[in-house]
Parts: C-alpha cells; sequence; structure tokens
C-alpha cells in the first residue's frame, strides 16, 4: 500500500507561487489558493509560524523517483534512511514491512535477509549489500525477530471460479472465501490476508531428499516456512555441512551472492543439486525464512455480498529448469483450498467521503479488483455517475474481468466512463495510460472538478508508468514544466486524492 501521504504530514508554511512562475494571474490565483487550502490557510494569507522541530522528512519515499535519486535525496542521513531510500517506496508489505521498517530492522540487524523487497528487485538488493556492508561496524548484532502476524480467523473458500476465458494465457480466479462464521469485517478498499500452505507434492519431494521426517517436520515445511526463496544464510549452513568439496565452494559462491545456473533456486533444487549438503534438519528449518502472508485487495462490498469477500487472484505458475513452480498462496486459494487463516488488513485505500467527488479508477489485469467493490459498493447505495474506469489486460475475447458486471453498471450509470486497453490484440501494445493520454483534457476537467485517483496492479511497470502519464496530463492540460507536474502529483497525494494500492 502506497502511504505516501502518511511521511508528508506536519505543519509547513504555505509556499505562495511566485510572480516570475510561468503561470496567467489567474493560474497563479487559482495556485495559491490551492495551496493554501492544503496547507491550512487562507488563499495569500502570511504563512503559519514554523514548529519548533520540524517533523522528519523522507524526500525519497517517492516510488516515482528512480532509485540513484532516491540514494542521492538520502545522502549524508543514517544508514537506516539511506536503505529505506533504496527500497521501492512502495509501502507494498510484500516483505513483512513497510519500507521504513524494513531499512531499519536491517540497519539494526534484527532483520539479515536483503531481498525481500520484491518490487525493487535485482537494484535494491544490491544497493542495500552495499549500505549493509558499508554500515556494518556500527551495527549490533541482534536476534533475527520474525514480524508479529496479526491474528486471523479460518475462512472456508466457497469458490475459485476462472474469470479469463478458454485460450488465455492467464488463469484468473474469482475466490469466495465465507465470513460469516467469523468476527472478520472490511470496507471497500481493504485487503484480505491470507496465510496459505505449501503444495504437499513439493512438500514430498522435499522431505523425500531429506530422507524422510515426522509430522512435525512435514508442518514446518507446509506451513511455518516458505520453502522457496533460500536465504544466504540457507545456503552458508549448506555450505558448511557439504561433504563434497566442490559442492562447499558452489553454495559458498551463492552464497556470497554470485549467480549462476541456480537463480531462482528453491530448497528442493538445492538439496538435489548438492547431495552432499545435510545440515542438521532442525537448523536447515530454523534457517529458512517465515512463509509470510500473502495480501489480496479484496473485490466486492459487504453491502453486496454480506457475510463473504471476495478476491480476484492471478494464478501464477511458471517454469523453471524443468520443473512447474507454483506461487504460494495463489496455487492453494485457486486449487487447494478448503478454508484459509485470514485477516483483514485495513486501508488507506478508500473512496471519498463526500458521494459526489469524482472517481478515477486505473486498474489493469487483477489492479481491477478494488475497484469492482467501489463499483459494487457505490451501486448497492444507488450512488450513480461521476465514476470512470480505466482497464486493460491482453486480449478483449478472453481477458475482460467482471465484463458482465461491468456492462451492467455502465448500463444503469453506477459506472460513468469506461476506457479500455487491450495490449495483445494489436500490432503494438495498448495500455490504460494510451488511454490517459487520449483523453487528457477530460482527465484534467475532472481532476479540476475535485476528482480522487486511485490506482491498482502492477508496481514495477504500470504504476510508474501511469504516473507518468498523469504528470503528462498535468503538463499538457496545465501547463506545467516537468518539476512542478511531480509537485502537483505529491500535493494531489497529500490531499489523499491520488492513492494506490500497487504490487
Ligand atoms: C497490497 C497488495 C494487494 C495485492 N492484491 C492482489 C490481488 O488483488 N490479486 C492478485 O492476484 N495479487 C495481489 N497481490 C499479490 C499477492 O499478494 C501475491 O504476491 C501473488 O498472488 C503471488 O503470490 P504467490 O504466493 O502465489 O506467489 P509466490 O510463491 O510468492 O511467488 C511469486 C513469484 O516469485 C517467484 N519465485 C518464487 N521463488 C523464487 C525464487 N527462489 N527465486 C526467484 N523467484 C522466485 C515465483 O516464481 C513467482 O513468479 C497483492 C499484493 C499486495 C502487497
Ligand atoms: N512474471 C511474469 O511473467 C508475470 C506475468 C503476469 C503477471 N505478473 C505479475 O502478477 C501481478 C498481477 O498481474 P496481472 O495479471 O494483474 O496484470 P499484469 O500482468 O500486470 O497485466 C495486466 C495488463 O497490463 C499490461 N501492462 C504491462 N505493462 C504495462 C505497463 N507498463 N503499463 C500499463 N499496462 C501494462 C499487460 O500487458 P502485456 O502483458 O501484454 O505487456 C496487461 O495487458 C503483477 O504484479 C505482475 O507483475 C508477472
Amino acid at each position: 500500500m502506497d502511504m505516501l501521504t502518511q511521511h508528508f504530514g506536519g505543519p509547513a508554511p504555505v509556499p505562495l507561487i511566485p510572480d516570475s512562475a510561468p503561470f496567467t494571474p489567474e493560474q497563479r490565483a487559482w495556485l495559491n489558493g490551492f495551496l493554501a487550502g492544503l496547507y491550512g490557510g487562507a488563499s495569500g494569507a502570511p504563512a503559519p509560524a514554523a514548529p519548533p522541530a520540524p517533523p522528519e522528512d523522507f524526500p525519497w519515499h517517492d516510488p516515482a523517483l528512480e532509485l540513484p535519486e532516491r540514494l542521492a535525496l538520502a545522502e549524508g542521513r543514517a544508514p537506516a534512511r539511506r536503505m529505506m531510500a533504496a527500497m521501492a517506496q512502495l509501502d507494498c508489505g510484500q516483505c513483512g514491512y513497510v519500507c521504513k521498517t524494513y531499512a531499519e530492522a536491517l540497519a539494526n540487524g534484527s532483520e539479515t535477509s536483503l531481498s525481500l523487497c520484491q518490487p525493487g528487485g535485482k537494484p535494491t538488493r544490491e544497493a542495500l549489500k552495499a549500505l549493509v556492508a558499508e554500515a556494518k561496524p556500527a551495527a549490533a548484532p541482534a536476534i533475527a525477530a520474525t514480524p508479529a502476524k496479526p491474528a486471523a480467523e479460518h475462512a472456508p473458500v466457497i469458490l475459485s471460479q476462472r474469470l479469463t476465458g478458454e485460450g488465455s494465457g492467464k488463469d484468473v480466479r474469482r475466490i469466495v472465501l465465507d465470513l460469516s462464521g467469523t468476527s472478520l469485517r472490511y470496507e471497500p478498499g481493504d485487503s484480505l490476508g491470507v496465510a496459505a500452505r505449501n503444495d504437499p507434492a513439493l512438500v514430498d519431494a522435499v522431505l523425500a531428499a531429506l530422507g524422510g521426517g515426522d509430522e512435525a517436520l512435514r508442518e514446518a515445511l507446509s506451513a511455518e516456512r516458505d520453502i522457496a526463496r533460500p536465504l544466504d544464510r540457507t545456503l552458508d549452513l549448506l555450505a558448511g555441512a557439504a561433504r563434497d568439496a566442490g559442492e562447499a565452494k558452489a553454495l559458498r559462491a551463492l552464497a556470497d551472492g554470485e549467480e549462476g545456473i541456480l537463480d531462482g533456486a528453491d530448497l528442493l533444487d538445492l538439496l538435489r543439486t548438492y547431495p552432499s549438503a545435510r545440515p542438521p534438519v532442525a537448523d536447515l528449518v530454523a534457517s529458512l525464512p517465515v512463509l509470510k502472508l500473502r495480501l489480496y485487495s479484496i473485490a466486492s462490498s459487504p453491502l453486496a455480498v454480506p457475510g463473504r469477500v471476495e478476491l480476484c487472484v492471478g494464478v501464477v505458475r511458471e517454469e523453471r529448469r524443468g520443473r512447474v513452480r507454483d506461487g504460494v498462496a495463489s496455487c492453494h486459494l485457486a486449487f487447494r483450498a478448503d478454508a484459509v487463516p485470514a485477516h483483514v488488513q485495513e486501508s488507506h485505500f478508500r473512496l471519498p467521503e463526500r458521494a459526489e467527488t469524482p472517481v478515477i479508477m486505473i486498474g489493469p489485469g487483477t489492479g481491477i479488483a478494488p475497484f469492482r467493490a467501489f463499483l459494487q459498493h457505490r451501486a448497492a447505495l444507488g450512488m450513480k455517475g461521476r465514476t470512470w474506469l480505466f482497464f486493460g489486460d491482453r486480449h478483449a475475447a478472453t481477458d475482460f474481468l467482471f465484463r458482465d458486471e461491468i456492462a451492467a453498471w455502465q448500463g444503469d450509470g453506477t459506472l460513468e466512463r469506461l476506457s479500455l486497453a487491450w495490449s495483445r490484440d494489436g500490432a503494438a501494445k495498448d495500455y490504460v495510460q494510451h488511454r490517459m493520454a487520449e483523453a487528457s483534457a477530460d482527465l484534467w476537467r475532472w481532476l479540476q472538478d475535485g476528482a480522487h485517483v486511485y490506482v491498482c496492479g502492477d508496481a514495477s511497470r504500470m504504476a510508474k508508468d501511469v504516473d507518468a502519464a498523469l504528470r503528462g496530463v498535468a503538463m499538457r492540460e496545465g501547463a506545467m514544466d516537468a518539476e512542478a507536474a511531480r509537485q502537483w502529483i505529491v500535493a494531489l497525494a497529500r490531499q489523499s486524492r491520488y492513492q494506490r494500492d500497487v504490487y
């Protein structure tokens, strides 16, 4: 979840647009009024007195900035802050922390894994490696702390329905869970945290490679530990235990971050490739990362489906080195689970308070999830109009998720405007941001009317490009230069008018 707005809080002087700025008097007056409103003053009013100790700022906490720019902004700050700048700045929770707390845990030594920032990928991992090496003398070793798991309740999975049509390259599912026997409550915009179990066939194969094991070991490998992503400490342990010198050397190189044929190896790959490396099983299990909860944006409104929660889950399944690798939670939910421990993760991703505030929703792929919840909710409340959905996926014929529901909402006026982009139907890629650019003038008008903009879905590419497209709209229609457009979008986020739920 993008918590951009949280970190910019606190009083600040009201900035006024200088006369030399490239605006017409009307634009300047509007901007001054806008900024005064934003900072809590009246238009043209003198700036409030500065607070005695300004709150710490995090200028790099902006996922639109590139890594070198973020690191430059954190130059001279404490190691924990520079490490924070290396993260993807999405506060997505996939690491079990948010960007700030993951960095703090690395800096104080309570977390040792440098590869937990999924959206940051390899560049983040490498930047962290350098920063941790630099900070090492100061860092006191600490006992590894496991991020606390929220209290979960068992929710039966009552439906796994394929949404993508025959011939689609994707398997996207509507997953329905029964909450009637739980105390779990949610609002549109919230996410559901799910505790999944590893594939029993994979656990069997690991047990076989270890030469067997009891029920306690099976349960630990099934429900408690991540057997897909061994950490450096697992590699160290295996290297230390390897009786074969060649295996020990290869494992040591892997532990030192050298990449090679075992890129993306899971525990089974390691056990099969290095049969002489068999540390005590209890040590091996303890070295594995904790199996993390997976979050899913809720795709339903409790007003429309009381006692239930619905998700829109993309099944992750790919082949590496001749073996099919299943995403732990997506495949568990789609194919295996009867019931899952689940909790509701409350969110800042919220519909505007006022019914008449325009809502712009940009959610290609599974990013449609919270917008289905928003539209269900508004439909249940009989709210009409002032909603605009940008959706896209690969092919119109097979990948138009919730097509009939969307058509019904268009028909009854719940959805005022729909913009679609099919990326693989034509010769060139067609994405939601292309629709945004085409509708630039209308988007700007909606924004002038106070629209809230919501973005959900892929963090690594889509969210960045949509962010750039939005800045493009401001530059084109609002006659801003690149820096002014960047400031404008930050101000929009501060007002909670630009919210992102990206992963
Ligand atoms: C706030 C939030 C909301 C979300 N909402 C949704 C949603 O609405 N719908 C949705 O579908 N998803 C959503 N997600 C993503 C979701 O949480 C999961 O990340 C996603 O389903 C994949 O989880 P998994 O357990 O199936 O896959 P995982 O097992 O976590 O695997 C993920 C990827 O990692 C790769 N991988 C695994 N092991 C290795 C390795 N050793 N080396 C290299 N690569 C490896 C896998 O091959 C796969 O490509 C959301 C995430 C967040 C943070
Ligand atoms: N590792 C993989 O191969 C893989 C595959 C699917 C999904 N995922 C991940 O799974 C998650 C959910 O996937 P999903 O099915 O919801 O959606 P998705 O894979 O992100 O795709 C949804 C749509 O967005 C398009 N898209 C791709 N890049 C884009 C960009 N820069 N800007 C705008 N649109 C773009 C896709 O087009 P094209 O795909 O035609 O470019 C597709 O039409 C995401 O985190 C995604 O990164 C990974």
